[in-house]
């Protein structure tokens, strides 16, 4: 493959502006996939981000261009995601990039991922083709985008593309400039193979499929390679392109981008950032990974049947492989037997993964309160950090705690600056500075805990704004915080899985929450149920659900013994969801609810 030909890039915006349609709006101008596959959303192929509407996992595809200066050109698209949660997979894409379509919505502007994700591209050294989609809607303003651009994002010289990836407008306009303005990448096809691996997944019969980017020398099948982080060789089975179906290829030279499988069986041994080499003639060094990204929110994930725990443990393990954010070690609860301790970038990240284990792996899951990472200072000298209830140690040997503290982005409309920053002071919120964009939208920064914005910050924000609010956040520094460990006693026996680590000031307000909306989901049971919330060994809240003895054939009059055994099998039906604890069934929504909680 001649490299001057090639060119990598990827598409960069915030949520929903219109990445995936574009992306598609290519593959569909070259040929790659007909009308019919544009509307089924060719890249998202997972369901869950078709329904979702949101890419999650990043995705490369060659497309054959021919130019309008009659050549024909490989251009690798990298398909990234938009969410706040996912700037990990972001970075995996740029970095085996050479330049970045800007994509930014005409009707809604410039948003918080927008300046986040051109600042990721803009460290990568990219070149930037700045695109305003949408232009076919009738709320579309691309003039006064096109400022923002210039001013808020500091692109004062770059032209600026017109497009609708709905419509097919611009899309040949774009093309043409990823051909002439993104430079081709470099690289050397005779010097020893340096391919860095941005992604992967496992396959039942192939292995573990490693997409890399190659960036000197070559890969073919039939080659003996080195993973140069954890020293593992292997024997390359299939080497091939995604266009957007996997075809199989002779080889991958440098400067191109593409997959290898070779048979590998352990998930684990293939990691994000990792350089392959020949194994023969080991390239001297490894190109330069990630940064790797931790993990801020953790919960514990159990299955509702123990007996489904080896499923789970597979499950996680073959998700880790292309999740490499995702963070999981086993744990176990006196209330739902073993499980995992999960770390995720955001609760979106969560919710995402709790989905995708219960919709391909088919379990049925518990998760358990969200928690960040708090770091506590013993009486006795050392720092331990905690991110799960059960491991907080006694108030007596505390000597001081302290929470993890984000730098938090907000662009809004002017309009509402009053109720944001009320809302954020209520989440405890150190205002820091307002910045006025024009066009009626200013930009706030706070320090906030991060506890405060896992849960639904954003959500609240997006809809205190009528949609119209972003957020982007950093993590700063760690603060010292006053903390303590709320417990949920049902019957008097403390439900491990409800516990929670809470600011002193805000736990009797959650107390009261938790122990009214339990007590609404929880249903009657043959005995009375006390449902109590207590710090230590002192109760602060406390609901009762009295007795009953639910029949349900008791409406049947008469013998009707078929409508009977109905009825009784629709209760076990519905038992099945519920989860035993003690003698109390608690259902998986009480749980789900809990976490919306903050
Ligand atoms: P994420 O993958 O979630 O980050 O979103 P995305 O940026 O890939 O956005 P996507 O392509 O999924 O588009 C979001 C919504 O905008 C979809 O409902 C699209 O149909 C719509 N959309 C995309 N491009 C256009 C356009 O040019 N005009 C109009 N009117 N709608 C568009």
């Amino acid at each position: 493959m001649d490299i001057s030909l090639i060119r990598n890039f990827c598409i960069i915006a915030h949520i929903d502006h219109g990445k995936s349609t574009l992306a598609d709006r290519f593959l569909l101008y070259t040929g790659a996939i007909n009308e019919r596959e544009f509307h089924n959303q060719m890249l998202d192929d997972m369901d869950l981000e078709q329904e979702r509407g949101i890419t999650i996992k990043a995705s490369a595809v060659r497309i054959d261009y021919r130019a309008e200066d009659g050549k024909k050109y490989c251009l690798n698209l990298l398909d990234t995601p938009g969410h706040v949660d996912f700037s990990f997979e972001v970075a995996k894409s740029l970095s085996a990039c050479e330049g970045a379509v800007l994509v930014v919505d005409a009707a809604q502007g410039v948003e918080a991922q927008t300046v986040a994700n051109l600042y990721l591209a803009l460290e990568h050294r990219l070149k930037i083709i700045p695109v305003i989609n949408k232009i076919d809607l009738s709320n579309a303003q691309p003039e006064k985008v096109m400022q923002q651009i210039r001013n808020i994002l500091n692109l004062r010289t770059e032209p600026i593309t017109f497009a609708s990836a709905k419509e097919g407008i611009g899309v040949e306009e774009i093309l043409e400039r990823v051909v002439k303005e993104i430079p081709p990448p470099q690289g050397d096809r005779n010097s020893p193979l340096q391919a860095l691996i941005f992604d992967s997944v496992f396959d039942n019969y192939k292995g573990v499929i490693v997409y890399v980017r190659v960036v000197n020398g070559y890969i073919k099948k039939g080659m003996m390679i080195l993973f140069m982080g954890t020293g593992k060789v292997y024997e390359v089975q299939e080497v091939g392109i995604f266009q957007p179906r996997p075809l199989s290829v002779e080889e991958l030279s440098a400067g191109e981008v593409g997959y290898f499988t070779a048979n590998i069986r352990q998930p684990k041994e293939v990691n994000a950032g990792d350089t392959v080499t020949q194994a023969e003639y080991p390239a001297k060094e490894a190109l330069p990974g990630y940064r790797s990204m931790h993990p801020m929110v953790y919960c514990g994930i159990y299955p509702v049947n123990p007996k489904d725990f080896p499923l789970l443990r597979e499950a996680i393990e073959k998700l880790k492989l292309n999740d490499a954010a995702f963070v999981f070690e086993p744990e176990s609860s006196s209330s739902l037997g073993p499980g995992f301790r999960c770390g995720f970038l955001g609760l979106l990240h969560m919710e995402i993964v709790q989905e995708r284990l219960e919709r391909e792996y088919g379990l049925n899951l518990i998760l358990t309160t969200p928690s960040v990472k708090y770091r506590i200072k013993l009486r006795k000298g050392e720092t331990v950090e905690v991110d799960n209830p059960s491991l907080f140690p006694s108030a007596v040997n505390i000597a001081e705690i302290s929470e993890p503290y984000v730098r938090a982005y907000l662009i809004i409309p002017q309009d509402f600056l009053g109720t944001v920053m009320e809302f954020s002071l209520s989440r405890r919120g150190i205002y820091k500075s307002t910045e006025y964009l024009g066009e009626g939208r200013c930009r706030l920064i706070y320090d906030i805990p991060l506890a405060e914005i896992i849960v639904d910050f954003y959500d609240k924000i997006k809809s205190m704004t009528r949609g119209y609010g972003s957020l982007d956040y950093e993590f700063t520094d760690y603060r010292k915080t006053e903390l303590v460990k709320l417990d949920i006693l049902i019957n008097g026996k403390v439900c491990d899985a409800l516990s929670s680590l809470v600011h002193r000031e805000k736990a009797s307000l959650k107390a009261r929450s938790l122990v009214t909306l339990l007590k609404q989901y929880i249903p009657r049971q043959l005995f009375e149920v006390v449902i109590q919330a207590a710090i230590g060994s002192k109760i602060i809240a406390r609901e009762r659900i009295p007795p009953l003895r639910k029949d349900v054939t008791a409406k049947c009059y008469g013998g009707d013994i078929t409508r009977k055994r109905k009825l009784w099998e629709r209760q076990k039906e519905g038992k099945k969801r519920l989860k035993q604890f003690g003698n109390v069934e608690i259902p998986q929504e009480a749980f789900l609810a809990v976490l919306k909680i903050t």
